[in-house]
């Protein structure tokens, strides 16, 4: 982090104290640092400490009581490679998701041209607050990045969630920050995800056990790297918030069809990952169906095949990406089916892996490339699989 601008702004919650110690951490990496306080945070910890430890004045009013100096907060949110707020209490969280610029800190941020990263901590009901919750989910939404607050002991001698991060990993999550490539700026990629269901009667469906969270984490794999992202996901209880993300909600295969189909060839990528039900009821009842014979049919029709639909209608500049899960002749089915649906190439999970697919958080994939070959790579998290899989695209771009 050498010579990076970190602008450190910093609330008054009790987790103020171990400011100090994150600070020292940042000059060891040879990073440049300025504090913005705010001022109910030097309560908590003195203003001459943090500018000790920063080697820079500490920026606290608009204007300097003694020498009537204005603070220009425009400059002050021009200024720094990223804007880090820690610890972020539940009142300044507000703040900041609503606007308000009632002092240097929260003004800042609004001028603020660089990305900005929190680190919330409070009180273990106070974080499980709905409006907590939802007041992070607007921060997100903005495209401000949030360092998730940790289990344990806290000031009010309560055991919860709430504490702030310890300044390891805040450190660790900066470095990670700029280390990012940005390889797909530029790039609008079509993602689906999640299952289809397909309705009976208004009360049943036929479905599957897809979370949908291999979709999700690709994408967040790819906003993070400055792609454009079209979601289109069946029901699924992930969720994700991004400036540059547009989650389209679906139920049936038809309805993600349609969605597919009305932003495809506005897309460079590509990667289709949903769990489409391969049937569905040839006619959905109106109403709930009761129960009458010991047995009972459903005719079910055939679902149309969104990813060869893509594949169809894919242009030379378009890069299409299928998934494959199967559980015999695993590598010639997945062959199949790259050449039919036209894909460039097709990632292979099977179920005779320990570990693999549905509803789990790791997986164990096999790609087969653009000039059908194997590439293998060993059981992960879905997290670092979808990692893999999004550089696996970038080095095969044209
Ligand atoms: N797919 C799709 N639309 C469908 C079915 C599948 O877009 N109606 C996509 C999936 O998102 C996945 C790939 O196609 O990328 C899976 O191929 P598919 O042939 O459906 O695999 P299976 O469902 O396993 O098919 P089969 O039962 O024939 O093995």
């Amino acid at each position: 982090m050498k010579g990076k601008r970190i602008l450190l702004g910093i609330t008054g919650g009790i987790a103020a104290y171990k400011i100090a110690f994150l600070i020292r951490l940042l000059k060891k990496e040879e990073a440049e640092v300025r504090c913005i306080m705010t001022p109910a945070s030097c309560d908590f910890i003195s203003p001459l400490t943090i500018s000790t430890l920063s080697e820079n004045p500490v920026y606290i009013d608009f204007w300097n009581q003694t020498n009537g100096e204005w603070t220009n907060h425009v400059d002050l949110g021009m200024w720094p490679d990223i804007f880090l707020i820690a610890p972020l209490t539940a009142n300044s969280l507000a703040k900041l998701a609503h606007g308000y610029c009632d002092n240097l800190l929260t003004a800042t941020y609004l001028s603020a041209k660089c990305e900005v990263i929190v680190a919330p901590a409070m009180d273990l009901d106070m974080y499980a607050h709905p409006t907590t919750f939802l007041n992070l989910e607007i921060l997100q939404s903005h495209g401000v990045k949030i360092i998730p607050a940790e289990e344990g002991e806290l000031a009010s001698g309560l055991v919860g969630k709430g504490r702030l991060a310890e300044p390891e990993t805040i450190v660790d999550v900066l470095k990670t920050h700029f280390q990012k490539k940005n390889d797909f700026i530029g790039k609008k990629v079509l993602i689906t995800a999640g299952p289809t269901y397909e309705h009976i009667d208004p009360v049943r469906f036929i479905g599957n056990h897809s979370s949908g969270k291999m979709g999700f984490d690709i994408a967040r794999c790819l906003l993070d790297q400055g792609a454009e992202i079209i979601l289109v996901s069946g029901p699924t209880k992930e969720t994700l918030h991004h400036p540059k993300l547009n989650l389209i909600k679906v139920i049936s295969a038809d309805e993600m069809l349609e969605s597919v189909q009305q932003n495809w060839s506005n897309c460079t990528i590509g990667i289709f990952c949903a769990a489409v039900a391969d049937y569905k009821p040839v006619m959905m009842s109106e109403q709930k169906i009761k129960k009458s014979d010991e047995s009972f049919m459903i005719e079910l029709v055939k679902n149309p095949d969104i990813l060869e639909w893509a594949g169809q209608h894919k242009a030379n500049n378009q890069f299409l990406v299928g998934f494959a899960l199967e559980t015999q002749n695993a590598r010639q089915y997945a062959m199949n089916k790259k050449v039919k649906k036209n894909l460039d190439a097709i990632i292979l999970n099977t179920l005779e892996d320990e570990g693999a697919g549905f509803g789990l958080t790791t997986n164990k994939i096999e790609i087969i490339t653009p000039n059908n070959l194997f590439l293998s790579f060993p059981m992960k998290n879905k997290t670092e699989v979808a990692s893999d899989i999004v550089s696996f695209i970038f080095e095969n771009l044209d």
